[in-house]
């Protein structure tokens, strides 16, 4: 499985700077830069001048398209300078925007005519500079329009104001507008470099929490106190929380300093909970480094630790007064962390996020933040608005439950464990096959829900070994049974809570979800064929 493309793709007319501000936007971001009007030359041995001249615009177009299709291949994500005409193309332009965040780099003809000079070696614009660039600009303003997902004005800026500017477009922004409280969330390569704007000015100190294994440097812009949790649910304890505060009473943190988070799920719950109730609250930054994280366990202002009796039974509601997701601290994600994290953004696709599967990742994180934003902003205490983000979580749980969940040992020769996002993948699968068996969904929407699944690599099935009779008694426990077995589904009028369902609906389901094991079936025509 691969992660979804997200480069970011500087466009623009010759002349704006899209190499020079490309270059210093890929040096800051530490990433690859790659050229297009270079990679042709590279590829064929020509300069882009003499390859006009022979060939004529369409065949060098041609060549264009397969050096753009080569240079977006390059992982992990570049910065991509867009040769100009580039976008005349349509299959180019659907490719771009399909492969990260399109930065349009305007600028004035009188611009772009300052910049080329005499435009000896610009055979686009032979014979006559100051009549072409004003007819392409015309030409072309339009497809830059529809396609740039934002805009630099670079007119009278140097290339280093336009780098900065193109780092600052390529963080998109939501607000979560929980009531007296409301934060934004800052999602995209780099944010994480906004940590110092973000910091309370009132904040002397900043206490960051993180683990060993996340490995994500932050610069809050003032003195810094670092404290290390471990790693896994065992660590996301009371033990730990103490430990913490302990810590901060140590070094004299006091209620007007800041704790910043800066790690997955486990990290931002601990810190948060220590956020909360150190002095009867601090301030909290999550930098969250994880996907799920990013699209899940950052957002909300739910905190909270284990006990040896369940999963998050302390806690408290805690809203950060900022989040950044920096999207390039996932590229030292395991594999594993990867799809967990893809089953929990896998529920969204569901929750009224379209396409979610075709979006680069930046623009994916950024809408299931404005999905999870607006159910919080609704129902920020989980009244029945923020039960919907459960969805794929009943079935979740009860296998976390019973013994699946990661950090449970297992049992050898009969289960392996779970991320979580893992159990929700398979979640989401089972609450299709019971919506459909309960006559809320159809076979087309069923295989949706398969095919989403297994297009981010988690499997489909519920896991060997399992006790099914087990698992519908822990289904009961869950906490929206309030009327008999409860859960979220899919239905005519989107996913809702659904009290009162028959035992044997949920049986016969799971018998169905059983059968998808080894996943060498196909979901049709209301049941499931091998
Ligand atoms: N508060 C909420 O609303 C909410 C929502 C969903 C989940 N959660 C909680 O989140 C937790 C799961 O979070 P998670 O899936 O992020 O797991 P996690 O926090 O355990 O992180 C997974 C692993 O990845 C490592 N890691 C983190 N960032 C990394 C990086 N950039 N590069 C390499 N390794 C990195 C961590 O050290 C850890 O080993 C659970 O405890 C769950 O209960 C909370």
């Amino acid at each position: 499985m691969r992660p979804p493309a997200d480069h970011v793709l500087v466009v623009g007319m010759m002349g704006t700077g899209k190499s020079t501000a490309g270059q210093i936007v890929a040096a800051r971001l530490g990433r690859l830069f790659v050229d297009t009007d270079a990679e042709v030359e590279r590829s064929t041995g020509r300069s882009v001048a003499d390859l006009l001249s022979s060939l004529g615009e369409p065949a060098f177009r041609a060549e264009e398209s397969v050096a753009l299709g080569r240079a977006l291949d390059a992982r992990p994500g570049a910065v991509v300078a867009v040769a100009g005409g580039a976008v005349l193309d349509p299959a180019n332009r659907s490719l771009l925007r399909q492969s990260g965040t399109v930065v349009w780099l305007r600028a004035r003809s009188e611009t772009i005519l300052d910049r080329v000079g005499d435009a000896a070696d610009r055979v686009l614009l032979q014979p006559d500079p100051a009549e072409a660039v004003p007819r392409l600009v015309a030409e072309r303003r339009r497809l830059y329009e529809e396609l740039a997902d934002a805009v630099v004005d670079v007119d009278g800026l140097s290339p280093s104001e336009v780098a900065a500017r193109v780092l600052a477009v390529v963080v998109r922004r939501v607000r979560v507008g929980v009531p007296g409280r409301s934060y934004e969330v800052a999602v995209g390569p780099g944010a994480r470099h906004e940590l110092a704007s973000v910091i309370p000015g009132r904040a002397r100190r900043a206490v960051v929490v993180t683990q060993d294994g996340v490995g994500v440097d932050v610069d809050p812009g003032i003195d810094t106190v670092h404290v290390v949790v471990g790693d896994g649910e065992r660590d996301k304890s009371l033990a730990t929380v103490e430990r913490v505060c302990r810590e901060l009473a140590r070094t004299g943190v006091t209620r007007h300093d800041v704790v910043v988070a800066v790690g997955g799920g486990v990290v931002t719950d601990v810190a948060g909970f220590v956020a909360s109730c150190y002095h009867r609250g601090l301030d909290l930054v999550n930098v969250s480094t994880t996907l799920l994280g990013q699209v899940d366990a950052a957002i909300g202002g739910k905190t909270g630790v284990n006990l040896p009796e369940g999963k998050n039974l302390v806690g408290a509601f805690w809203q950060p007064v900022a989040v950044l997701c920096d999207t390039d601290a996932l590229v030292t994600l395991p594999e594993r962390e990867w799809r967990s994290g893809f089953g929990e953004m896998a529920k969204y696709a569901f929750l009224g996020v379209e396409d979610l599967d075709r979006l680069p990742l930046s623009a994916a994180v950024e809408r299931c933040v404005a999905a999870k934003a607006a159910v919080v902003a609704d129902d920020e205490r989980e009244g029945a608005r923020r039960v919907l983000l459960n969805y794929g979580h009943t079935l979740a749980h009860a296998l976390e439950a019973a013994g699946f969940a990661d950090g449970d040992e297992p049992t050898p020769g009969v289960h392996a464990t779970m991320r979580h996002g893992e159990a929700v993948g398979a979640g989401l699968v089972f609450a299709a096959l019971l919506a459909r068996r309960l006559g809320r969904i159809d076979d087309a929407r069923v295989r949706r829900h398969v095919e989403l699944v297994e297009s981010y690599g988690l499997s489909t099935a519920l896991p060997a070994g399992v006790d099914r009779d087990e698992l519908v008694v822990l289904m009961g426990r869950d906490k929206k049974a309030t009327d008999g077995l409860t859960f979220v589904l899919d239905g005519p009028d989107g996913v809702e809570a659904v009290p009162g369902v028959e035992r044997a609906a949920v049986v016969a389901s799971l018998a169905e979800h059983a059968a998808l094991a080894g996943r060498a079936a196909t979901v049709v025509d209301g049941e499931t064929r091998r």
